[in-house]
């Protein structure tokens, strides 16, 4: 226990309130993006958690029980370790300006400070929870298990300097992570999309991700301006090693290309400790299923991944029958998958299929392209935050879900971020 109370011990005995148990102890260690994060004990009943409360002058907000596992608790002498805490700020409050609030234990006087304060400024929620910025609406590839349509799409359109510029606008309004390049289509058929990571306000650049096929030959040059970009991760989708299957599952992507992007990308990123992170994307088929214990390996050991992600096929309405019935898993292989990686000593995530089978349900492709362009629709339907924001390439907004219902262009908008505050 003894390195905990050294660290934060001063803190600890200037806030404590004079009515508290002397067994109570705890800390805020997060009050950002709607979240408050910490953790709380109470010593004489170390295997009991505690409840911790937030208000706002009396107004209890939100609360959270204190019994999630912390390496350094246990290491501190707190039980087994299971102290800590994470409370999410209601998104009614998300857009709204930050305001005061208090982290109290349930049923005491103890208030847990944070940067040494009892009563302390929490920020609300982001406005938007995310805002997809399709910055091109077509892709190189046309893989036949995309979540788009691309049948309809003869022409590529890209976005402006003068609407990424706008959009960038809301960009404040989004938490770390928020604000994707074309996580449909191919971010890398922009030809300005380097120029736009560098358009990006600096402290704004952890807000920035993207996913990309690696598919068309890429410069050192531009590996270089991605390492230094500051921006969170880029996704690579990886989903075999086998030329002759790419050839099927990238459709018109060549495996030597790729492999040789990757291995460039792997080369430059390790000459740069604070490049972003690199994820990879592997969706699960019987055609690649035996490789995937390979692929995540491969991707820790050679190209630098920090998290693998195997997920089941969307099933999405114009993935045709036949390969269906190629290449989707059964229900039975995904416990064998689960086992095999488990033996691994690499970080992964599965997201498996529904539970009442994905085949059966089949869900509408993931195309925007219909949308109505720039027409705002009155009267202006309200909306629950936060909000989730997708923008065409020509600076269309819509709220994801609800589509058919409100479209706003970003060019018109005066104050983009008051405009969709007042929604
Ligand atoms: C839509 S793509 C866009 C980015 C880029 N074109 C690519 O493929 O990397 C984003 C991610 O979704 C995955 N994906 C595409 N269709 C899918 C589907 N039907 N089910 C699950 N994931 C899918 C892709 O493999 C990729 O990792
Ligand atoms: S590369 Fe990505 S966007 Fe392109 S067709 Fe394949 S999955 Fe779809």
């Amino acid at each position: 226990m003894k390195n905990l109370w050294e660290n934060r011990g001063s803190i600890f005995s200037r806030t404590k309130p004079a009515l508290a148990s002397p067994s109570l102890c705890g800390f805020v260690d997060r009050a950002e993006e709607g979240t408050l994060a910490g953790w709380a004990a109470d010593l004489d009943n170390p295997e009991h958690p505690v409840v911790v409360e937030i208000r706002e002058g009396d107004k209890l907000i939100a609360s959270a029980a204190a019994d999630v596992y912390r390496r350094d608790l246990e290491l501190a002498g707190l039980g087994q370790g299971r102290h800590a805490f994470q409370c999410s700020i209601p998104a009614s409050y998300s857009g709204l300006p930050n305001f005061t609030v208090t982290a109290q234990i349930q049923g005491t006087d103890f208030l847990l400070p944070y940067q040494g304060k009892t009563h302390f400024v929490a920020e609300a929620p982001p406005l938007f929870s995310y805002i997809a910025a399709d910055i091109v609406n077509n892709c190189n590839l046309r893989c036949p298990f995309c979540v788009v349509d691309y049948t309809d799409v003869t022409k590529t359109e890209v976005m402006s300097d003068e609407t990424f510029t706008r959009l960038l606008g809301l960009i404040r309004s989004v938490p770390t992570a928020g604000f994707w390049l074309s996580c449909l289509h191919e971010p890398t058929l922009h030809p300005r999309l380097n120029q736009f990571l560098e358009m990006v306000p600096r402290d704004c650049r952890q807000k920035i991700w993207f996913t990309t096929n690696l598919a068309k030959p890429i410069s050192e040059e531009t590996f270089i301006a991605w390492a230094t970009s500051g921006i969170h991760h880029i996704n690579v989708s990886l989903d075999t090693m086998d030329d002759e299957l790419f050839a099927v599952l990238r459709k018109f992507g060549r495996y030597k290309i790729f492999h040789q992007n990757l291995d460039r990308l792997a080369k430059v990123f390790r000459q740069y400790s604070d490049a972003p992170k690199l994820r990879y994307i592997t969706v699960a088929f019987r055609s690649n299923f035996e490789e995937i214990p390979k692929i995540v390996e491969h991707s820790h050991t050679h190209w630098l991944s920090t998290e693998n992600e195997i997920r089941y096929t969307y099933n999405v309405a114009h993935i045709v029958d036949e390969f269906r019935r190629e290449h989707y898993l059964r229900k039975d292989d995904w416990p064998v998958l689960t086992e095999r990686l488990s033996r691994l000593p690499y970080k992964y995530v599965i997201a498996y299929p529904p539970e009442d089978g994905y085949e059966e349900t089949i869900m509408p492709s993931a195309n925007y392209f219909e949308i109505q362009k720039a027409v705002q629709m009155v009267p202006r339907p309200s909306f629950d935050r936060p909000l989730e924001l997708r923008a065409r390439p020509d600076g269309t907004l819509v709220i994801v879900g609800r589509e058919s219902q409100f479209a706003v262009n970003v060019n018109t908008l005066e104050d983009p971020v008051r405009f969709f505050e007042t929604l």
